[in-house]
């Protein structure tokens, strides 16, 4: 059973996949006074760790949850059957997740009201860890509220990810709803395609199905929230595309061409730097944000999981449900380049244009 203790360890649930190594050489870095406990199903995976680290089994598709007092437990593998959500939830430890695509985001939300919890539940699924809406979030404080957030990303397809990340991409079959309550279109995926300029790239990008686009209208109250996706290498892209348009996404469902479609959804290379654009239309003016990080989307997640961690740490959390777009980070673009990430945000407001 899992426990509370204020002094205990973080548990990286996944803590030695792709992301989880990113995130737990961060958490060395900047927070070294916190012990770590990284858990999966094949603890010899993990290696050597150095001290202050240790690793545990914890299968999270079983119902056996390891004996182990901690301080806040961050989800990096899918929380399949919510075992370490209700684990937390049952004895109040901040719990944060960056797995959730927008339906198993949904039902955590169902499962929070069902069991409500003494400490804060981060929702930090949104894309990169939840750094996107985020940047969203106070972006629109400084365009005098956001009314419309436009997301763009170029995934640059030698980057690397892990077997785990790819049941968020396999979704591409399956319409999704977003939009403002009450005003939601259903939309399907790879369709509303355009050219952007992400830093010095025009790349084609479609839509996706991402957690921001259903909690940013709820949390900001936004018009709409939208995100597209496109590789660095057009012609994926443009495979995908035509993928679509032949129906392969509708007609491939299902267990038993899941391999097919996680062969090719799932094709990581050994390195690369993720980039993404983040457009807020606020009640008085504009901004147009570039996010550069060289090293790599896993990293761009796990400095979004990060912040959220902080977070859900920190001693005036409530309890309960929060989103990473709503929490106050003042000194967010300065926190970013501290972390390696660089910010590129252009304003516009009604009469002059100026660049930060
Ligand atoms: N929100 C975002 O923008 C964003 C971006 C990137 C990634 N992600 C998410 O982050 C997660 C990790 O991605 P990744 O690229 O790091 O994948 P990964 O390299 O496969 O890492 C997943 C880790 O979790 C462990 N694991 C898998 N299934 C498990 C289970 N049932 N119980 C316990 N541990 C399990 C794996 O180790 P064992 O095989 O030994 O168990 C592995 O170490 C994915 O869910 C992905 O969708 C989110």
């Amino acid at each position: 059973m899992l426990t509370f203790d204020p002094h205990g360890p973080v548990l990286l649930a996944g803590g030695y996949g792709v992301v989880g190594r990113e995130l737990t050489a961060l958490l060395r870095r900047h927070h070294g006074q916190w012990p770590l406990v990284l858990t999966g199903r094949h603890p010899e995976r993990a290696g050597a760790t150095e001290p202050g680290v240790t690793v545990l089994r914890w299968d999270l598709d079983s119902a056996v949850v390891p004996d182990v007092a901690v301080r806040a437990v961050v989800t990096v593998a899918n929380d399949n059957t919510d075992t370490a959500m209700r684990a937390c939830l049952a004895a109040a430890i901040p719990y944060v997740d960056v797995t959730r695509w927008t339906a198993r985001l949904q039902r955590a939300l169902a499962v929070v009201a069902a069991q409500p919890g003494g400490a804060c539940v981060m929702l930090s699924s949104g894309w990169m860890g939840g750094l996107v809406p985020r940047l969203a979030g106070h972006l629109g404080g400084l365009v005098g509220g956001a009314v419309d957030v436009d997301v763009a990303v170029r995934y640059d397809t030698a980057d690397r990810s892990g077997a785990d990340s790819v049941d968020f991409m396999d979704r591409l079959g399956l319409d999704f709803e977003a939009g403002a309550t009450g005003a939601e279109r259903t939309v399907t995926p790879l369709t509303d395609v355009r050219r952007v300029a992400i830093g010095a790239d025009l790349v084609k990008v479609a839509r996706i199905d991402t957690p921001e686009q259903f909690t940013l209208p709820l949390t900001l109250g936004l018009r709409q929230a939208v995100t597209r996706l496109g590789f660095s290498d057009g012609s994926a892209t443009a495979g995908l595309l035509a993928l679509r348009r032949l129906g392969f996404f509708r007609i491939a469902t299902g267990e038993r061409l899941r391999g097919l479609r996680r062969a090719l959804l799932h094709r990581p290379g050994s390195g690369g730097e993720a980039r993404l654009r983040v457009d807020v239309a606020g009640r008085e003016g504009a901004v147009a944000a570039t996010v550069r990080d060289p090293a790599g989307q896993a990293h761009l997640t796990a400095v979004g999981a990060l912040l959220s961690l902080r977070d859900a740490l920190n001693p005036d959390a409530s309890a309960g449900v929060a989103f990473p777009e709503l929490a106050a980070t003042p000194d967010l673009l300065a926190d970013l380049r501290m972390l390696g990430v660089d910010v590129d945000a252009e304003f516009a407001t009604h009469n002059t244009e100026r660049a930060a």
